[in-house]
């Protein structure tokens, strides 16, 4: 079943039927105000952080409610509906809506009864506060009487939980005032003038370009007893009582009242945020210009649609190109600016930037912008310990050179160790190698950057220390122990148990340092890492190589994990995409272990993280039995994984797999099955159940995972080829043999780059030809120093 469709040009998913089977939700805002909507107006917002600077509720795993509402209602006959169709829920035959998400705004149009709704969200480019703005038309023959009601509930504190919790405290500090046109709430507003002023809050909800005709900041008395969001009282009865809560439950909500001559429109915008009395009638009054909502949503396309426009692709498939161009690419920045921390299922509670994923997401944004990674990748650096590990989260307050620590820590894990991951730092070798290809910033590699914990080093020096950790926590055989767990949450292997994942991570990290150290010409790291390569290869191939797979770990007890005729969990993937992806495989071994991937854990969904689920045959370190079967770690296809996996047949020129693939797990590519997946279909998600589940195909945990970053770098340097290094760019697409040619434009250092692959003898991979300007060059390689500001590149395969 189909809810909506994609507006390529507009850069907008156009959902036509509001009934969808989850909320399919946007993003507004960045890092200093977030805002989540869906659909139907559900959400909430916070300032910096969901989980201690939340300003909306919105309640968890329910009816996606409450929300941003707009009521309308027609004061003659006293009929109401929504501007959304939720929380009013009109019949669908009577009641038409679209909604448009598009890059940092959410626009609700509805048409009821003659008269049409345009209700655009947005946060205004690096703004703090938010604009619902409002057209209302009147479409009949008929002069109307209408009223519009915006409607926020505030939370009685900004942090997350006490509001949610700690009702005896939480409900008796704050109360809501009316100021001539916004509702203004105040939270612990004796402090202002007494000893602690940093504790007091204020919010407001205003109204801009209309008046109010009455108002109500009480949310008891804007339901009404036993109603709900859908039929409030106040609405019902067609005017808000003038109530202001003291104590108790808080609301803003602004009536305003229009005459409608057939043919006639008005405009007005509600505001609302996280300021203090004046700042908020100042804003009104700027929103009396009524020019300035459209100026500032053109902001956010034109901010938003230049950074996408750094890498524009043109391919046979339609799917790969709205993800590639828009969606997938906006979820990277999305999961760039706000980790795991909000969404419609994180509740905002991981107040910080995750060690593993945040360095992962950075991936997912390099090739568009470099510089906005810089930063991050900075910050990540100084996540990092004296010691090589790195913290498990950098808080939103990350203090480097003062955090704690994890041996200091209280939280232990089982094993009783500090709870340090074993992949945590080795994400920075790939992250910073591609930010140096991407960019050619060589001089990052010396710049001075703090430790987490004490110390300071280059970032050059980091790097080593990340691989000392990794030497300093060996396991059996003298491979890399898995700790408290390795990418994968559910495999504790303990301080003695080794992760295969993580071999094949150091493996990897061992080239890269190799690559830096000799532009470097730093003889004795690169001569060091050479040797360690070679010392860890023989020890991978003695150890982690069973019959005709990569297994996955060996635990503390010498019991190896993932062998061909273990009776479960006997395949699993990332050992096998990683031995490619680290090189360590090479082609022919890597082709064979990747066709047994297609043989044992392929669906039509995509692949599956390892199979067969865990029932009965569970190690002690092997958390994911938690899970039901064929669900999350348990053997779900784990969409993070699906990337990799596509890079990795890319990487051995197998277009045709690196696409079948892409497609079973791509969201676009399933618009078709809203039925089936739930999920939006322009926003990857975390997994989705497999064969062993009654609901296979269903997916969950939308926007925040990192699949986004992993399947973009799957895309871009996987099958679109674009491969950087320091001096240039390598350009090695693969792509089915149906494909007959491509374009990509793309900006890389400064330089407009037009290619165009060309492919007329039906390949997957390979380069027959490569120019530039009109000139051949040598094999796929194209070296910086040749580029001018515009050049013309083609390819045959
Ligand atoms: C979740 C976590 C991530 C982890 C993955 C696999 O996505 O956020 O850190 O790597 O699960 O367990």
């Amino acid at each position: 079943m189909q809810y909506g469709h994609f507006d390529a040009k507009a850069r907008e998913y156009v959902i036509d039927r509001p009934d969808t089977p989850a909320p399919w939700a946007n993003y507004l805002g960045s890092p200093a105000y977030g805002a989540i909507i869906s659909n139907n107006a559900g959400g909430y917002s916070f300032v910096k952080s969901g989980a201690a600077g939340r300003l909306i509720r919105y309640r968890f795993n329910e009816q996606d409610r409450p929300g941003r509402y707009i009521y309308l209602r027609d004061d003659e006959s006293g009929d109401y509906w929504s501007a959304s169709w939720q929380p009013v829920g009109k019949p669908l035959g009577e009641y038409k809506s679209v909604c448009r998400h598009g890059t940092g705004y959410t626009l609700l149009e509805a048409e009821y009864k003659d008269i049409r709704s345009e209700a655009c969200y947005y946060v205004p480019h690096e703004a703090d506060y938010e604009v619902w703005r409002v057209k209302l038309s009147n479409k009949g023959k008929m002069a109307r009487k209408i009223s519009a009601f915006g409607f926020v509930e505030f939370t009685c504190e900004s942090f997350y939980e006490q509001d949610q919790v700690n009702l005896q405290y939480t409900q008796f500090i704050t109360r809501t005032y009316f100021k001539d046109k916004f509702i203004l709430q105040t939270i612990n507003e004796n402090c202002l003038n007494a000893v602690n002023e940093s504790r007091v809050e204020t919010r407001f909800f205003g109204l801009a370009r209309a008046d109010v005709a009455s108002y109500c900041g009480d949310r008891a008395r804007f339901l009404g007893d036993y109603h709900d969001y859908g039929n409030p009282v106040s609405i019902e009865k067609g005017k808000l009582d003038g109530t202001l809560n003291y104590n108790m439950n808080p609301c803003g909500a602004l009536q305003t009242s229009f005459d409608l001559a057939p043919g006639a429109s008005v405009e007005f915008a509600f505001l609302m945020g996280q300021k203090r009395e004046q700042q908020a009638k100042e804003l009104i009054a700027r929103y009396e210009d009524a020019a300035l909502p459209d100026r500032e949503i053109g902001e956010l396309k034109t901010y938003w649609h230049e950074k996408l426009d750094n890498l524009k692709i043109d391919t046979p498939d339609e799917n790969f190109n709205h993800m590639v161009n828009t969606w997938n690419a906006y979820q990277c920045f999305i999961t760039f600016n706000w980790s795991r921390a909000a969404s419609l299922i994180y509740c905002g509670q991981r107040n910080g930037f995750g060690y593993r994923d945040t360095v992962q997401d950075i991936q997912g944004i390099i090739h568009l912008d470099p510089e906005m990674a810089l930063d991050k990748i900075k910050l990540m650096v100084s996540g990092q310990l004296f010691n090589g590990g790195a913290l498990a989260l950098v808080k939103y307050d990350h203090n480097p050179g003062h955090e704690e620590k994890p041996e200091n820590m209280t939280r232990r894990w089982g094993g009783g160790g500090p709870m340090y991951r074993a992949d945590d730092a080795l994400w920075l070798f790939p992250t910073v190698w591609k930010y140096v290809g991407e960019t050619g910033n060589t001089a990052i590699l010396d710049e001075v950057i703090l430790y987490a914990d004490e110390g300071q080093d280059t970032l050059f020096d980091h790097l080593k220390k990340a691989i000392d950790f990794s030497l300093n926590h060996l396991g059996v055989h003298g491979l890399p122990a898995g700790l408290h767990a390795d990418w994968n949450d559910c495999l504790r292997l303990g301080a003695n148990g080794v992760s295969v994942f993580v071999a094949m991570q150091l493996y990897y990290a061992f080239e890269i340092m190799i690559r830096l150290a000799k532009y470097k010409k730093d003889a004795a790291t690169e001569k060091q890492m050479e040797e360690l390569k070679t010392r860890f290869g023989k020890i991978i191939e003695e150890c982690c190589w069973n019959t005709d797979r990569f297994v996955r770990g060996i635990t503390e007890n010498d019991e190896v994990v993932g062998k061909p005729g273990d009776p479960e969990a006997s395949m699993w993937l990332n050992p096998q995409s990683w031995a490619v992806i680290s090189g360590y495989a090479g082609e022919e071994r890597g082709k064979a272990i990747l066709d047994l991937v297609h043989k044992e854990l392929n669906t039509k969904y995509g692949a599956r993280l390892m199979a067969p689920s865990y029932r009965k045959h569970a190690f002690d370190g092997a958390l994911a039995l938690l899970f039901n079967p064929s669900t999350k770690e348990n053997g779900a296809i784990f969409l993070q994984t699906q990337g990799w996996l596509i890079l990795a047949e890319a990487l051995l020129g197998r277009g045709g797999r690196a696409l079948e693939y892409y497609l079973e797990s791509c969201p676009a590519a399933q618009n078709g099955i809203a039925e089936i997946r739930l999920l939006e279909p322009y926003v990857y998600s975390q997994f989705t159940e497999s064969s062993d589940s009654p609901f296979e195909g269903r997916s969950h945990v939308h926007w925040l995972t990192g699949t986004a970053s992993t399947v973009m770098v799957g895309c871009v340097e996987g099958i679109l080829g674009f491969r950087p290094d320091i001096e240039g760019l390598r350009l090695s697409p693969a792509f089915p043999a149906s494909w007959k040619s491509i374009s990509i434009e793309k900006v890389f250092r400064g330089s407009k780059l037009n290619i165009k692959v060309n492919n007329p003898d039906g390949r997957e991979s390979g380069c027959k030809k490569l120019t530039v300007n009109g000139k051949a060059v040598e094999g796929n390689y194209i070296p910086a120093s040749i580029l001018q500001k515009e050049n013309e590149i083609v390819l045959e395969m």
